[in-house]
């Protein structure tokens, strides 16, 4: 397409703009300091693998693709170690490999990794009863995530410290070092996707029906790779490589348009810090800095779309950020909740369908985590298996019978044997997990994720209904069967 440059944006033009969410540094010099030299260093990324992915995402919004997306609630630079970041890249690798197979199409893989490292918060502090003197109390800065501040409850840690920015940017760059070397080095080579193999899947609690079918799955995949490299196929060695993309929630807009460039040989500007950045549910005002930073890059992007998003202000929104209806552009990634997704997915799709012709080609993913939070009785803030899963198959029935297509999953994952989400058939003696055993390795700073199992589990079971069948007989209880109910949102 030929792409015109809006002439009324810069990659600052968002500082006139109400922010929302926005970082209070105490030391504006030093914030200036930093984002001086964030300017100078190399981009994470290329326009060339942004413009590929955005390639990907457009034929994914033609049916011909499904994009899985998923990773960490809130990336901790702590966690950048080999082991937590091979087993991301194993579980995102294994689970797309079941989805691959049931639905029979290639899928984008996409991860919330390398600069994950912000997070939105419902309140600006926290306030927690004082170590000290537990008949008072403590207020401070609630935790925005690495790149703005620490997890730890202090003053000190919760202070807001621009040279973090940097910091993420170097962890973000050792990861995607780390990721790259070992896709190229073919860790991620079909013909091998046995040894895509977590170490500790032989004792983790996988259901051994589902631990068959992956096995059933990555003997046939290798087996037609080597035929089809025996009949002569050339491009099998291209097909067999597997490719990840990166994403993460542009919030801290200081940091994202320091990494905003233009590239030799093209129009307008990107943003190389991610291939596909996103625009969280509590920024996506219309009027607001967020919008305004978004609509200028050329990246693919995501706009997460929670209950309180009315139908024509999804509609302006889409106006304003792909004005030029560029294909591959938009995706939308509805986090409704079990309880809401019945009765406000169907009028979203309707109103953009209506105004397609003005607002271009847009892929609906279903993000089944964000509308489903549950508190237990002991103040754990949990999710239950079964409302993920729900959530998702309810999208999936919506699209269908409106004559839409659901064209992704968005997720919070890990490839560790974490227990912060409830249920689940593997897990503790393999009956999923349960309230009590939360405490075992809860070990999210922010929003719980699903472990090795209950991704893998995630996985069989959207294959299996998205290819026509029903989810297997364990799973049938339906919806809030397990722990309780869905609170409000934290
Ligand atoms: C998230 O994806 O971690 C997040 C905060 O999502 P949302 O903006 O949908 O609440
Ligand atoms: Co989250």
């Amino acid at each position: 397409m030929n792409y015109v440059a809006p002439t009324d944006w810069s990659p600052l033009s968002w500082r006139t703009r109400l922010q929302a969410q926005q970082i209070v540094y105490p030391d504006r010099g030093a914030v200036e300091r930093v984002v001086e030299q964030l300017h100078r260093l190399p981009p994470l990324v290329t326009s060339f693998e942004i413009e590929k992915l955005k390639g990907q995402i457009a034929q994914a919004q033609q049916g011909k693709r499904f994009l899985l997306q998923g990773g960490d609630c809130a990336e901790q630079i702590s966690d950048c170690r080999p082991e937590a970041i091979a087993a991301k890249l194993k579980i995102l690798l294994q689970m797309s490999l079941v989805l691959v197979y049931g639905l029979k199409m290639p899928v984008v893989r996409v991860g919330r990794l390398a600069g994950q490292y912000a997070k939105p918060r419902s309140s600006p502090t926290e306030t927690r009863p004082d170590a000290e003197d537990p008949s008072r109390t403590v207020t401070l800065p609630s935790y925005f995530g690495d790149l703005v501040n620490e997890a730890g409850f202090s003053a000190e840690a919760r202070r807001p410290d621009p040279a973090r920015m940097l910091e993420g940017y170097k962890h973000a760059g050792l990861t995607l070092n780390f990721v790259r070397s070992l896709l190229e080095a073919g860790f991620a080579d079909l013909h091998h996707p046995e040894y895509w193999d977590l170490g500790f899947m032989r004792h983790a609690g996988l259901p051994g029906d589902l631990r068959e079918q992956y096995r059933a799955i990555t003997r046939s995949v290798s087996e037609g790779l080597r035929f089809m490299e025996a009949v002569g196929e050339t491009s099998v060695d291209q097909m067999a490589r597997a490719e990840l993309f990166t994403s993460h929630e542009g919030l801290n807009l200081l940091y994202e348009s320091a990494l905003t460039r233009t590239v030799p040989r093209r129009e307008g500007y990107y943003n190389l810090s991610t291939h596909l950045p996103w625009i969280g549910d509590r920024t996506r005002n219309l009027d607001g800095a967020h919008v305004e930073y978004f609509r200028g890059i050329r990246n693919p992007i995501g706009v997460k779309v929670g209950k309180g998003c009315e139908a024509g202000e999804l509609v302006a929104l889409l106006r304003t950020l792909n004005p030029q209806r560029e294909a591959g552009r938009m995706v939308l990634i509805a986090r409704l909740g079990v309880h809401e997704v019945t009765k406000r997915l169907p009028g979203l799709i309707e109103a953009v369908r209506a105004s397609a012709a003005e607002v271009g080609p847009v892929l609906w993913v279903c993000d089944p985590m964000h509308g489903n939070p549950v508190t237990t009785s002991g103040g754990i803030k949990t999710r239950s298996f079964d409302h993920i899963l729900a959530e998702l198959i309810a999208s999936w029935e919506i699209h269908r019978s409106v004559g839409s297509r659901l064209g992704g999953v968005h997720l919070e994952l890990t490839g560790e044997d974490v227990t912060e989400c409830l249920g689940g058939r593997g897990g503790e003696q393999a009956g999923g997990l349960k309230e009590q055993d939360l405490a075992r390795n809860y070990a999210s700073p922010c929003d719980p994720r699903l472990n090795y199992e209950q991704s893998m589990e995630l996985a069989f079971a959207l294959a299996q209904r998205m290819n026509g069948g029903e989810r297997s007989a364990e799973g049938k209880e339906g919806v809030g069967s397990r722990g309780p109910v869905p609170g409000t949102e934290g």
